[in-house]
């Protein structure tokens, strides 16, 4: 998919908002949300249902945790998918999509995998048997200021950190750190995936460009997904391949996407091929 709107604006105005004002979102803004949807596909395959929560159906719902992690949010949209390999891949790209375009919107979300009441909301929102129901997000406008626990998270996760291009991009092997004056065209895409959200901000996208061809991998940190029921780092990893590959379509540069063109080089510790993007 193209975003129909400025990548780089909605990269670097997103941010996890947890305390929302009370100005709802009006039904036309809701209905352009549901037709931006409607337009969501992914270079994995797989489908990705998306369900809203909000109006009268979150009334009775008082409920619904987010642990006082998310404070004044009315409404929510949340995914469920059916588990496979490309399943989580094809989830961060599309919710990740979604929430560029809000950004976009001026509209705040916070991707939540961890910190909400997964049953009560799969209940809310009519999950059936048999699907898998990874993340939600609240959408709504930024309220004014942090509230006090958000503010405390965001210092222990250090959100407002990313970690440097030697840290996350290589050339050929992972022991030649990529510079940004030598990736070329790609510095921009490159750039677009470091600033992206990830679950604990824990960023495991590693990337090795080679022949112009960009592989990914994910620097699983062993144990950390032991708390959910699939690997909540592969969500991240579709993350970055919508940065990418959006931020690429934005720069007119062509490529596609293909999970069997691991390039078999040496990996470190913890170093799993995920994908790569094939130059056109
Ligand atoms: C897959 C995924 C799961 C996340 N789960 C939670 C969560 O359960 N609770 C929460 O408060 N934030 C959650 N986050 C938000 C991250 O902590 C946040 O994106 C990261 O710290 C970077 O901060 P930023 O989004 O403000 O740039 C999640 C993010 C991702 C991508």
């Amino acid at each position: 998919m193209k975003a129909g709107f400025n990548i780089e604006d909605a990269v670097r105005k997103r941010y996890s908002v947890r305390n929302y004002s009370d100005r709802e979102i009006g039904l036309d803004t809701r209905k352009e949300i549901e037709e931006f949807i409607g337009t969501l596909d992914n270079p994995f395959g797989n489908n990705i249902d998306f369900h809203f929560l909000d109006g009268d159906e979150m009334k009775g719902q008082q409920k619904l945790g987010t642990y006082g992690v998310i404070k004044g949010a009315k409404q929510y949209i949340g995914t469920t998918i059916k588990l496979d390999d490309m399943a989580l891949l094809a989830l961060g790209y599309e919710f990740e999509a979604l929430v560029l375009y809000l950004a976009h919107m001026d509209i705040g979300t916070c991707w939540l995998g961890g910190t909400f009441d997964r049953k009560g909301f799969a209940e809310a929102m009519n999950v059936k048997e048999g699907e898998l129901f990874p993340v939600i997000t609240p959408y709504g406008y930024a309220a004014e200021k942090k509230h006090i626990k958000e503010k405390a998270m965001r210092k222990v996760i250090n959100a407002d950190k990313r970690k440097s291009w030697k840290e996350l991009f290589f050339s050929d092997d992972f022991n030649t750190p990529l510079k940004e004056e030598d990736a070329g065209e790609l510095a921009f895409p490159l750039e677009m995936v470091r600033q992206g959200p990830s679950a604990s901000n824990k960023q495991p996208w590693r990337i090795v460009l080679s022949d112009k061809d960009a592989h990914f991998y994910e620097d699983r940190e062993p144990g950390y997904s032991d708390r959910f029921p699939y690997d909540i780092q592969r969500v991240d990893m579709g993350i970055a391949a919508a940065h990418f590959d959006l931020a690429a379509k934005e720069k007119g540069i062509t490529g596609h996407f293909d999970t069997k063109a691991d390039p078999g080089i040496q990996l470190p510790e913890n170093m799993e091929y995920v994908f790569s993007w094939i130059r056109d």
